[in-house]
């Protein structure tokens, strides 16, 4: 199933960067997006989390992400996160990009995961920009207010039609020039910028893996796909790589 390339590459010195969907989440329990029982089947996105949304009908956006902070913040990482966190720390340059706002790379130890698309479990006032996490959020209120202005609080992810933190955007720009062995994991690479990460990191000389349930528009450029579960597929990978040889 792993090539004795992509072994030897992982134990060699390589710039690793590993980018990651909804699929490394999957099977904590957090519903992936696309597919079968993804959530965008259910909801329309522009209803509920685009800012035309928020101003039109900001209670119906509040419960339904007060709804979506009460799931992930019991949920626990699996071993797809936590093998990424000990990935991290097997390698003097190593970046993780997610474009999770369940904030479950965190929770596993991965130190500094680069959030392209937020946080769910952080909120910001929409006027003074103060920050406020979900268990400091008033409870009652339909509509939380920042307490040091008294504008309306948001979650702090990306909507359909946002930007992407600068700095999120800038970090996420250095790992992918750098990277001399990248993997898309667990996304079905659809949403730019992360879509076009796996590509131009290819084009800058890194090798490319993808690992996936499914395949997706990226595997025909990935120099290998690898079929199956991120939870059980990256513990193999890493005590096949830090397995020792007699
Ligand atoms: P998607 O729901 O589009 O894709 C999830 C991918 O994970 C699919 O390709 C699945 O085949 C794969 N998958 C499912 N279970 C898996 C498992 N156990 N192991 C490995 N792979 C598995 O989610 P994303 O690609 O993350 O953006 O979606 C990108 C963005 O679109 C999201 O961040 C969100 C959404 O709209 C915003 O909300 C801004």
């Amino acid at each position: 199933m792993f090539s004795d390339n992509l072994i030897n590459l992982l134990r060699g010195d390589p710039v690793v960067t590993i980018l990651t969907g909804a699929g490394i989440s999957a099977e904590s329990g957090v519903p992936t997006f696309r597919g079968e029982d993804g959530i965008w089947k259910k909801f329309k996105p522009e209803e509920i989390a685009s800012f035309d949304a928020f101003i039109r009908n900001p209670e119906l956006v509040w419960e339904w992400y007060r709804l979506r902070q009460s799931i992930i913040k019991d949920i626990k990482p699996n071993p797809g996160h936590y093998t990424i966190a000990e990935f991290e720390k097997m390698y003097k340059k190593f970046y993780l990009i997610t474009q999770n706002v369940d904030g479950l790379h965190t929770k596993a130890g991965s130190r500094e995961p680069i959030e392209l698309h937020g946080n769910i479990m952080r909120n910001r006032c929409m006027d003074c920009a103060k920050e406020y996490l979900e268990i400091e959020l008033p409870a009652e209120a339909a509509i939380p207010k920042c307490d040091a202005c008294g504008g309306m609080l948001r979650p702090d992810v990306v909507w359909f039609g946002e930007s992407i933190p600068m700095n999120a955007l800038i970090r996420s720009e250095k790992a992918v020039n750098e990277a001399t062995l990248f993997f898309s994991i667990g996304t079905s690479a659809q949403v730019q910028p992360a879509a076009s990460m796996p590509i131009r990191a290819k084009n800058g000389g890194a090798y490319l893996i993808e690992m996936n349930i499914e395949e997706t528009d990226l595997t025909p450029f990935a120099d290998e796909f690898i079929a199956g579960k991120s939870g059980e597929l990256l513990p193999e990978l890493k005590s096949l790589v830090t397995m020792i040889e007699n």
